[in-house]
């Protein structure tokens, strides 16, 4: 009949579209579900008129844990199921550098997660700044060193081995001690710690960074500081003190390699929703970041949809980075939107 043929071209067009969600600011504050979020969920999760399942993606610059545990995190405020398999966060994609790197340094975040992090994503040989100031107390002069975190490092000779990259995973908790240790480091040969380097761009080992979003908004009334700003620190340092450019890797959003990364996990999560191994036509990015989610969505060819609810305050419309699908005043009239204009 009439209402069954339109009902299959309705069934089709939802298998070739597909969504991918910013997480702080669009579905969460920290720990706090936004609701529209868990509604918006719930309906791409079947509870819509199809009764079929529209695929989605979480791409976030968060980090500081391992997928799994931040999947399970998500589910329970979300209250809709956050599988590993459609989750990518600011340092997943630095899984890969494990094939080229055996013994790193993981800098940010708290305590040892980061280490677990990278553990997880197969590197060999971890080394956080507390291993290198477990060794030697005197590197960082003003810090102050409990027996609790002793305990938990990993001291070595590090005269005796080569750190082969530095990898900075999530924000720094000491930017005293973390700059100076990755800048002894830079300034090395070949990452020896206690040598010095006759040409420091070709004996420089190289460093790279999850994310480079200048602020993160937080409790305090105004965004404070992220891991673009420690960046920008470092590179400016590196500068000063040796007269060359600091070369440098970032990941996250909105650089290039990330969003071609989402595509493979989109790719890969579409065959295992639809059984079909193929990128749908129209993906939807929600975020509420104008400078991440929405100029990279936009550099991308996706649709971007700025929601209000998070770091843009603006009017109409943002005025550097404008989504080019339009502004929403949360994620469930997003989301809303662009059923009704595909179905
Ligand atoms: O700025 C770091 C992080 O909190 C941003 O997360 O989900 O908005 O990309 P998200
Ligand atoms: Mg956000």
């Amino acid at each position: 009949s009439q209402v069954q043929a339109i009902e299959v071209k309705k069934v089709k067009k939802a298998k070739n579209m597909a969504f991918a969600f910013d997480i702080d600011g669009v579905l969460v504050h920290g720990d706090r579900l936004i609701p529209e979020g868990k509604r918006a969920l719930e309906i791409l999760n079947g509870d819509n008129e199809l009764g079929i399942k529209i695929p989605h993606i979480f791409l976030t610059n968060g980090s500081g844990k391992p997928e799994k545990p931040r999947c399970d995190q998500l589910s329970s405020i979300l209250k809709n199921p956050v599988s590993t398999d459609q989750f990518i966060q600011s340092h997943t994609p630095m899984s890969a550098l494990s094939e080229y790197y055996h013994t790193v340094l993981v800098v940010g975040g708290v305590g040892y997660r980061c280490r677990d992090v990278a553990e997880q994503y197969g590197f060999k040989d971890v080394v956080v700044p507390n291993d290198i100031v477990a060794w030697d107390p005197s590197i960082a002069p003003y810090r102050e060193f409990t027996q609790q975190e002793a305990a938990m490092s990993r001291p070595r000779d590090f005269t005796k081995c080569n750190i082969e990259a530095i990898l900075v995973f999530s924000d720094s908790r000491d930017y005293a001690t973390d700059m100076q240790i990755i800048m002894d480091l830079l300034l090395s040969e070949n990452g020896r710690l206690t040598t010095k380097a006759k040409d420091p761009v070709s004996q420089r080992i190289p460093i790279y960074f999850s994310q480079g979003d200048l602020l993160c908004p937080t409790e305090h009334w105004y965004p404070r500081m992220s891991q673009g700003a420690f960046r920008i620190g470092l590179e400016a340092m590196y500068k000063a003190l040796t007269g060359v450019d600091l070369e440098r890797v970032v990941y996250g959003k909105p650089e290039l390699a990330t969003y071609k990364y989402a595509d493979e996990v989109l790719t890969s999560w579409m065959s295992e929703l639809h059984g079909e191994e193929k990128l749908p036509e129209n993906i939807y990015m929600v975020g509420d970041n104008p400078a991440s989610d929405i100029i990279g969505g936009n550099m991308y060819g996706w649709n971007t949809c700025l929601v209000r609810t998070g770091v843009f305050q603006g009017g109409e419309n943002d005025e550097n980075n404008p989504a080019n699908f339009g502004v929403f005043p949360n994620v469930l009239e997003a989301v809303q939107t662009a059923l009704r204009k595909e179905l």
